[in-house]
């Protein structure tokens, strides 16, 4: 049976107890709702470390939109199910009230690249990020820690951050798992509408076809979506589109 741990303080006392055996500890941070997308990041931990350990926590200070927290699916039993047969040994599900116990007086705050693309687009999501990913980097002690390049600038902020503090858990970076039409898998693909559903993969193909951002631009608003943002980071394209109340982002390398 996967072992169900909800105190912060029985987490940490039962990692530190792993790290004293010897045993490498690869972590795997998500807000559960798993899909196949989250499997890959538990798969890779597996691969690489003796125990490994799932978060599950809908973290509230990361929306701007109490909404959009409120809609967010909540599926712990399937979730526990799903971590069982991709063979993880734990899974941490705190209460918010232990993980802010601060009240979320304490944050971090990078003041550059946070308030650019998702960030020019949701308030203080990247400070609710980055400050509950220093938490529980340092609740779980853990040598690896694995991320998904789906949310490419979460992906480049966490490392910066952990370079930044001199944090000693490695950041392992995922590629982005994709349904056959090549929609990135996510949470949220479950609200769109059959309908949406049909142009949704309509995102990664204009994304992947080349061209200059103002053109995928066009090409987007013609399929339908309404776009918040395309643009060109280094060696990527990254983009945020709307498709009714859903809200879609992908990147590809260029
Ligand atoms: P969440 O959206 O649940 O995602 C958890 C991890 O799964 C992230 O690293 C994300 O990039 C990765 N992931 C999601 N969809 C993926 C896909 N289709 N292919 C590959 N990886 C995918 O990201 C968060 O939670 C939160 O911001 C968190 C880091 C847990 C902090 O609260």
């Amino acid at each position: 049976m996967i072992e169900l741990i909800r105190e912060i303080e029985q987490a940490r006392r039962r990692l530190a107890a792993h790290r004293r055996e010897g045993r490498s500890i690869g972590l795997v941070p998500t807000m559960g709702a798993l899909h196949d997308g989250h499997l890959s990041l538990v798969h890779r931990a597996r691969a690489a470390n003796d125990v490994v350990a799932v978060w599950i926590f809908v973290n509230p200070t990361q929306y701007d939109d109490p909404a959009d927290l409120e809609r967010y699916p909540r599926t712990l039993e399937a979730d526990l199910e799903k971590i069982e047969a991709a063979e993880a040994d734990l899974v941490i599900h705190p209460e918010p009230a232990e993980v802010y116990h601060d009240d979320y007086r304490f944050k971090v705050v990078e003041t550059a690249f946070s308030r650019e693309l998702e960030g020019a687009h949701r308030a203080g999501h990247f400070d609710g990020v980055l400050t509950v990913v220093l938490k529980l980097l340092n609740i779980a002690g853990a040598h690896r820690a694995y991320f998904g390049e789906k949310d490419w600038q979460q992906l480049q902020l966490v490392r910066d951050m952990t370079a930044a503090f001199f944090h000693p858990t490695e950041i392992v970076a995922c590629p982005t798992v994709r349904e056959p039409d090549g929609l990135a898998m996510s949470s949220r693909n479950v609200h769109l509408s059959p309908e949406e559903r049909l142009i949704a993969p309509e995102f990664h193909r204009i994304l992947s076809a080349g061209g200059s951002p103002d053109r995928m631009t066009v090409e987007l608003e013609n399929a339908g979506f309404e776009v918040d943002y395309v643009e060109q980071r280094g060696d990527r394209v990254v983009g945020a589109v709307r498709l009714g109340k859903v809200r879609l982002i992908d990147n590809v390398p260029i």
